[in-house]
């Protein structure tokens, strides 16, 4: 049986999750990962915080806190709303302080090195000696080179939109004390991304299949492939090997080199956690792995390209992607999301007043997995409404109608119906499909309707055969058929896992099952002759609402309340 590395992008510590991220590189991982494990496969899934680079330096200095206390506490955030959310890494862990990070990126410096894949260069950067450091494009700033424009940015000009590099502006200017930058020789090491090309990641990746919007980033960026710098001049990142650096100082290694190298440093500090020995060979080069990467589109350069580049650089048979689920961009009501300007759903009081579990659903249901979308209020509402009114509903109609007629016990089948209403509810209520088929194509929205329509099949059901008249007129039947109801409501239990673990549970306990429901087999689709599980007589739960249903007021109000504080912070 193959087994599967599922990895999220991991994010960067300087900010909080919104939403945008958990619909696009987190839920569906997630769920793809459940879905899995439910059937029978070794999984295991791995992320943390993203902690180096100059970002996380410029933001650490502005509220003045050493960079390492600054991702920690961002690091404890990022991972309370992935808790919110359900969430469950096997390890969620963060590039500063995962013990074999620093070993681990080092090694794949220096075997890319020794196999012939860096090249040393060194060119003129702008630099600047008012805060004593060499400057990344995006905190530069000065005068267009083509139009004159004076506040052009370090890569383009907002005025004439030329695109240039940034030593080519003129008088540039540090962007956030507006101090003169000059230039400065320094050396870097580069990874040599045609050569890793013509070797093989070319042809490897020309015979895979791959998603659209990832195919069509990386062959364009195979037309215009050129060597790519992996080191900075920062002290805040892992240091570039002494005996390579040869006496070059203050050389690390870029963020976006050691940070994928994170999912295979998380890897081993996971097996040392699960003792389990050799965890990297086993899960890093066996070719019975399937890695698999989530993540969000502009991260896809960096895990279709630049790190299954590594992984083959380093000859020693690390396997190499076998899926990158890239997901488009996921807005808020009709606007990107932006933390800066407001436009976000507070993570915190968003969790004090909804549910979770409908939250998952509805992210899932609305990700960008083809082209953008948005979280809109109006859609949570129909979702959350939708989950009341078929898995809800029909859980309180049948269940507390057998608690008051029939004991709170499953009712007994009579076989002379078994046939009959085997085929009704199989056949004639509408479509049965496998959730689990479309998970595995990485079709989250389409299995989260296949999930709805499951349900719905109990409802179209159960109104047809209304066991309420049947119970007066022919009380055997009717409790055929509301047998028939609770083993379908154990399906929709089982089917719910990956989407909502906690509503799964509250479902399976309902109708008096014990154990966890995660722990079941994945049911797959219901076989005539094979698909009843459960005892007559086999006493209920206790019955609850599941789902509660989402007004008017409520909608307009928090869409009132997102337009003031977009307002407060303009
Ligand atoms: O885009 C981001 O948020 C990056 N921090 C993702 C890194 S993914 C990986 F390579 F570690
Ligand atoms: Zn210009």
């Amino acid at each position: 049986m193959s087994r599967t590395l599922v990895t999220s992008a991991l994010p960067y510590a300087n900010g909080p999750i919104h939403f945008g991220h958990v619909a696009g590189a987190y839920l569906p991982a997630d769920v793809y990962v459940r879905t899995l494990r439910m059937q029978g496969e070794e999984v295991r899934f791995i992320c943390g915080t993203d902690e180096y680079g100059t970002a996380i330096t410029i933001d650490a200095e502005r509220v003045g806190e050493p960079p390492a206390e600054y991702v920690k506490r961002w690091h404890g955030e990022i991972a309370r709303t992935f808790d919110r959310f359900g969430i469950e890494f096997d390890i969620f862990s963060g590039t500063s302080t995962c013990p074999y990070h620093t070993e681990w990126a080092q090694t794949f410096f220096r075997r890319l090195h020794a196999n012939g894949y860096l090249q040393e260069m060194t060119t003129d950067q702008l630099y600047s000696s008012s805060q004593d450091r060499f400057l990344a494009d995006r905190y530069v700033v000065g005068t267009c080179p083509k139009c004159g424009f004076e506040n052009a940015r370090g890569d383009e000009c907002p005025s004439c939109a030329s695109s240039f590099d940034a030593l080519d502006l003129l008088e540039p200017r540090g962007k956030l004390d507006g101090k003169p930058l000059e230039r400065r020789a320094t050396k870097h090491w580069y990874l040599d991304l045609p050569k890793l090309r013509d070797d093989h990641i070319g042809a490897w990746f020309e015979s895979h299949e791959w998603k659209p919007n990832v195919r069509n980033f990386v062959a364009a960026m195979f037309a215009d492939l050129r060597p790519r710098p992996i080191t900075r001049d920062l002290d805040w990142g892992v240091p570039v090997p002494e005996e390579i650096a040869a006496g070059e100082t203050g050389k690390v290694l870029y963020v976006w080199f050691d940070a994928p190298i994170g999912y295979v440093s998380m890897t081993q500090e996971l097996g040392e956690q699960t003792n389990e020995d050799g965890a990297v060979d086993r899960w890093w080069r066996a070719p019975e792995t399937q890695l698999v990467h989530f993540i969000g589109k502009d991260n896809i350069p960096f895990h279709a390209l630049i790190f299954p580049s590594m992984l083959y650089g380093m000859k020693q048979d690390f396997v190499l992607p076998h899926a990158v689920p890239a997901n488009e961009f996921y807005n808020l009501q009709g606007r990107k999301f932006s933390t800066s300007a407001g436009w976000v759903v507070p993570i915190e009081p968003f969790f004090e007043q909804y549910d979770a579990e409908v939250a998952r659903f509805h992210l899932i249901a609305s990700a960008p997995e083809s082209s953008d979308s948005e979280f809109r209020w109006e859609e949570f509402q129909k979702t959350a409404n939708i989950l009341a009114d078929t898995v809800g509903n029909l859980a309180t109609r049948v269940l507390r109608f057998i608690d008051k007629h029939f004991d709170g016990a499953v009712p007994p089948l009579a076989e002379a119906h078994r046939a009959e209403l085997d085929a009704e509810i199989l056949e004639n209520c509408g479509a049965v499909v496998d959730p689990a088929a479309s998970v595995r194509e990485y079709r989250f929205r389409r299995a989260s309707e296949e999930l709805l329509a499951n349900a719905a099949v109990a409802n179209v059901f159960v109104d047809r055969l209304a066991p309420w008249t049947l119970r007066k007129t022919d009380p055997e039947r009717a409790m055929s058929v509301l047998n028939t109801c609770c083993e379908w409501i154990g399906w929709i239990a089982r089917w719910m896992v990956p989407f909502m673990p906690g509503k799964a549970q509250a479902l399976w306990a309902m109708i008096g099952q014990p154990g966890a429901v995660a722990d079941q087999a994945w049911p797959g689709l219901p076989q005539a002759d094979s698909w009843r599980s459960l005892t007559a007589g086999q006493k209920l739960g206790e019955v609850s609402g599941l789902f509660a249903k989402l007004d008017d007021e409520t909608v307009a109000r928090e869409i009132a309340a997102l337009e003031e504080r977009a307002s407060a912070s303009a």
